[in-house]
Order: structure tokens, then sequence, then C-alpha cells
């Protein structure tokens, strides 16, 4: 398998889907939705829709269900970005090589869009009832989206990660705040592509405990990338980190033993895909790439 290829191939079938759900841009409230979908647009990685439909083929699930929820995870995700990026959080001013959506809309609409993306991700996988009605794996698979991304989950972790900024932390809150600010959303991706594709609950649980160990690496090599990267090459400003004053994994260990850590937590996902008696290939190289992005 060429794996540069297959991943275009791929990244450019989620491109169709996620077009395929978009708000229209019409009515009076035409300007929140141009908002909503102009950083939706703006492309970036669309990592975890990537996980979620991988994750799905590994269990040899229906893409055909899992799609309305590749499409909402990346607007939960683009929601959490809009959001980030707010002069009351991180107030930075480029994403995905464009500016962010607050500079170009003014920070109502960057509030607004946000809210609204969030609200539009549960509209969205509410449709695949359309498809298949009262569908329990879809019910457990919402369920499984919303609490990764609430209070226990990602948004736990962005208020414990603002609320520290500028003071010193233990390896444990930092632990916390990687764990929920960007490990729940990755482990809600593969969770819910194994439910709709009906896993059984030991595979669900080893799929969340590897995809607690993709979010973890992710977010520390993003932590370096914060250091070590360009503007041009991330499409969002360096040294964000050092501005707002955060301590991070870098920080607190340096770049190299940081390295070690994507690397040590990104081994032990793929030995543990690779422990399960279906093979998805495309999944474990997809990890094993992700230890040496360059944005
Ligand atoms: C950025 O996520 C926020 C983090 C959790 C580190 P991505 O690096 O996946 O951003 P996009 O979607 O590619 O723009
Ligand atoms: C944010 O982490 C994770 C989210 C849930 C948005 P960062 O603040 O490090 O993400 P970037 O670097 O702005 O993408
Ligand atoms: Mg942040
Ligand atoms: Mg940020
Ligand atoms: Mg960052």
């Amino acid at each position: 398998m060429n794996f540069q290829i297959e991943l275009e191939k791929k990244v450019s079938e989620i491109e169709t889907i996620i077009q395929s759900f978009l708000p229209k841009e019409e009515g009076f409230a035409a300007t929140m939705a141009q908002a909503m979908n102009y950083s939706m647009r703006a492309g970036g990685k669309r990592l975890r829709p990537l996980f979620l439909m991988e994750t799905c083929r590994l269990f040899q699930g229906e893409e055909r269900l899992a799609a309305p929820f590749a499409a909402a995870i990346e607007m939960i995700h683009t929601h959490s970005l809009i959001h980030d990026d707010l002069p009351a959080i991180d107030n930075d001013d480029y994403r995905r090589g464009r500016l962010t959506t607050h500079k170009a809309f003014g920070e109502a609409m960057g509030i607004l869009g946000g809210d609204a993306l969030l609200n539009y991700a549960y509209e969205t996988m509410f449709r695949a009832f359309d498809i298949a009605p009262g569908e329990e794996k879809v019910i457990r698979a919402m369920r499984l989206l919303a609490s990764k991304t609430g209070i226990d989950g990602m948004l736990g972790g962005q208020s414990v990660d603002v609320e520290n900024d500028g003071k010193p932390l233990d390896k444990d809150m930092l632990d916390y705040i990687y764990e929920h600010k960007t490990s729940a959303l990755i482990e809600a991706a593969m969770m819910a592509g194994a439910v709709l594709a009906g896993a059984g609950e030991e595979q669900i649980s080893l799929v969340e405990k590897a995809a607690g160990n993709i979010g973890l690496a992710f977010q520390i090599k993003d932590d370096i990338l914060d250091v070590t990267s360009t503007e041009e090459e991330l499409g969002k400003p360096v040294g964000s980190d050092e501005k707002n004053h955060k301590i991070t994994y870098v920080t607190l260990f340096g770049t190299r033993q940081a390295a070690e850590k994507v690397e040590m937590l990104s081994r032990e996902a793929i030995e543990l895909l690779d422990s399960l008696e279906q093979k998805n290939e495309f999944l474990s190289l997809l990890v094993e790439y992700l230890i040496r992005r360059r944005k």
C-alpha cells in the first residue's frame, strides 16, 4: 500500500461527506452559516473523521451510518478550534492557513458560529435515524460523542487548560488536561466507529485505550510543533503556548523527551490495534505517520 496516496484518497472522500452535510448559507442567519462554513471549508487534516471511518472499517461496519457521524465530529472539532482561538481563550489570528473566524467575521460571529456548529453536529448525527430509525448503535454513538465532548471530556479539558494559563502545573493536572481537551474526542471518534460497526465490549474498550494514547501523543506533538515548526507549515501561529504562558509537555520535559513520549504512546497504540483479530493496515500506518507529522 502506498500510504500517502491512500491517505489523500481517504481525505478527499471525507471532504465530500463533510461538504454534503454543511448548512446552507441563506436566509436572515446567512452570515452565521458563512462563519460556520468558513473554517469547516478551510481544510485541516480531517483526522477525527478519518479515525472514525477507519475504525468502522476495521470492524466491517456500514459506511452510510458512519458518514453523518464523521461530518459531525469534524463540526465538534472545528467548533472547539473556533472558540479556542477567541481573544478570551488563546487569542490567535490564524488557523488552517487563513484568518481565524473571529478575525474574519468579528467576535460575536466567532462565538455564535462556534456554538451553532456544535449544535449542528447533533442535528447532523440525528440524520442517521433517517437511515436507521430507532437504531440502538446510533443512540449509543451519540451518547458517546456527547459525553466525550462535554464537562467530562473536551470542554472539561479546555476549561482547566485556560484556568491554569501562567500557573505552575503538576504532571497529574497536565495529563488531565491532555486526556480531556484532546484525547477525549479521538476516543469518541474511534469508539463511535467501533460501536456503529457493532464491535463487542472488549473491542470497544481496547479501542478506547488505543485512542487515549493516540490523543495524548497527538497533543504532545502539537506542543512540540508549537516550538519547532513555522506558521507557513502549520497554518496557525507558532509560539502560541509561550504567549499564553502555558506549561506543556515541552516546557516540563524538553523537546527530546516529549518526542520520545509521542513515539512510545503511539507504538503502544499500534500494538493494541495489532492485537485485535480484525485488521486495518491503514489505521496502524496512520498512527505511525502522525509520530512524524510536520503539521
Ligand atoms: C488542533 O487539531 C487542536 C488539537 C487538538 C491539538 P488538529 O491538528 O487536528 O487541527 P486541524 O483539524 O488539522 O486543523
Ligand atoms: C486545543 O489545544 C485543543 C482543543 C480542544 C481545541 P491547543 O490550543 O494547543 O490547539 P491549537 O494549537 O490552538 O490548535
Ligand atoms: Mg488552547
Ligand atoms: Mg490554541
Ligand atoms: Mg497547540
